[in-house]
């Protein structure tokens, strides 16, 4: 017969890893949610993502956009995720499916890590975290680099492509820069 205490504290153990593997993240800027196969597809394309392009993904989660840019378009990407549970399912993933030379799988906070070197950068995030982000991404930005984002806009910046329907934002830097004498621009 299985001690009902053991029972009990299995029960608690999984639930609170569960509510941790939900709700940890929101802390840091944003919950999860994988990103849809056809949002990914339309963020690749609108940043026309090549084998030549070193992606940085902020927020990998389990690696939606990670392993169809690394995969299908042959790019060197960078996956960014905080909440460990998330962390350990994307290297397993690595580890599994690969490409284990494109993928890299940094575990930490994505506003400690550096873009300078990154051509693309893509973010499913929430709106504070993206009016953080802006700051970051116009010190850091080379020039050329482009920055796609699924649902929330880079608040203040002017877009170069925008599908309405699946909520995809498409900046170039720094032709997104903000023209201090428009009226005004993407919020
Ligand atoms: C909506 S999900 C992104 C989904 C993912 N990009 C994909 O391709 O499906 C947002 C992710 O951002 C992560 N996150 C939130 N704040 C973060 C931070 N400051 N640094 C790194 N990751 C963060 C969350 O843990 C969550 O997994």
């Amino acid at each position: 017969m299985v001690d009902p205490f053991l029972l009990l504290a299995v029960f608690v153990t999984a639930l609170a890893a569960v509510a941790y593997f939900v709700f940890a993240s929101f802390v840091y800027g944003a919950g999860y949610q994988p990103t849809p196969r056809r949002v990914v597809e339309r963020m690749l394309e609108y940043a026309e993502v090549a084998s030549h392009d070193r992606v940085v993904d902020l927020g990998a989660g389990t690696g939606a956009i990670v392993f169809r840019a690394a995969r299908e378009r042959g790019a060197t990407v960078l996956g960014v995720e905080v909440e460990p549970i998330r962390i350990l399912i994307l290297r397993l993933r690595r580890l599994i499916g690969g490409p284990r030379g494109r993928v890299t799988i940094h575990w930490g906070n994505m506003f400690d890590i550096d873009l300078s070197t990154a051509d693309v950068v893509t973010c499913f995030l929430w709106p504070g975290a993206m009016q953080k982000l802006r700051p970051k991404f116009e010190r850091e930005l080379a020039e050329g680099a482009r920055v796609v984002s699924h649902w929330h806009p880079v608040p203040g910046w002017r877009v170069a492509a925008i599908d309405p329907a699946l909520h995809v934002y498409y900046y170039r830097w720094p032709t997104a820069k903000p023209n201090p004498n428009a009226a005004s621009s993407v919020a």
